[in-house]
């Protein structure tokens, strides 16, 4: 695909989760800074910490403007938006990346945040496994992922894309693995 055709690929899905919420995935937006901070603010410390490895009170411009300017070619980002009766997005409750690593372009790394009082809805498998088939898609077949070692959901999660390739000590408290990607169905 050339390049500006990867700017304007429009990801879209609309579904449901498993309690019947409607949702749509969809790309990130590049004017979608101010409703990211906005989204972030309304993060736990917790959530935010096991997101971003450390204490994270605020995002800079620099983040802001890195975060919300996804390619749809090295840098895949979706965000999950709750709908109301009409349609409209009333909520966005998620959001995960996939940004390909610079020395071997079959990998990328993900990171995904799901609003607190949103988890264990389904929410983060209904999004990791719409952008691993997108990863795939630009020729992504192993996701590398950095998580404190005592964070389960996001190892029980990244078990339903992918098989475990390899888990070691990144840091102190902090651990890297690599999943390799299934071809996605059809
Ligand atoms: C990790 C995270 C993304 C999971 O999102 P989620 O929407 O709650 O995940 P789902 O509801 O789709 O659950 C997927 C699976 O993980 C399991 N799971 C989710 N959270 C869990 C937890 N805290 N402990 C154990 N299992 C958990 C679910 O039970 C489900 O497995 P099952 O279907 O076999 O029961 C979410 O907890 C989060 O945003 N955490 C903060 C950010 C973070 O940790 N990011 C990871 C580093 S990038």
């Amino acid at each position: 695909m050339p390049d500006t055709e990867h700017a304007h690929h429009a990801f879209l899905r609309q579904t449901t989760l498993p309690d019947g919420t409607p949702i749509r995935i969809r790309r990130i937006r590049a004017d979608g800074a101010a409703e990211l901070q906005r989204a972030f603010h309304q993060l736990s410390p917790g959530a935010r910490n096991q997101r971003f490895l450390a204490r994270k009170d605020r995002l800079t411009a620099e983040e802001l403007d890195f975060l919300t300017h996804a390619d749809g070619r090295d840098h895949l980002a979706l965000v999950v938006a709750v709908l109301d009766a009409a349609g409209s997005e009333v909520d966005k409750i998620a959001v995960a990346r996939s940004v390909r690593d610079r020395s071997d372009p079959s990998v990328a790394e993900v990171a995904v945040i799901v609003k607190d009082e949103w988890h264990r809805r389904g929410v983060g498998e209904a999004l990791l496994t719409n952008l691993a088939a997108w990863a795939w898609q630009t020729g992504v077949r192993r996701w590398r992922a950095y998580y404190w070692k005592d964070n389960a959901g996001i190892q029980r999660l990244l078990a339903k894309v992918g098989v475990k390739r390899y888990e070691q000590r990144e840091s102190p408290g902090i651990l890297e693995a690599e999943y390799a990607l299934q071809a996605p169905p059809g």
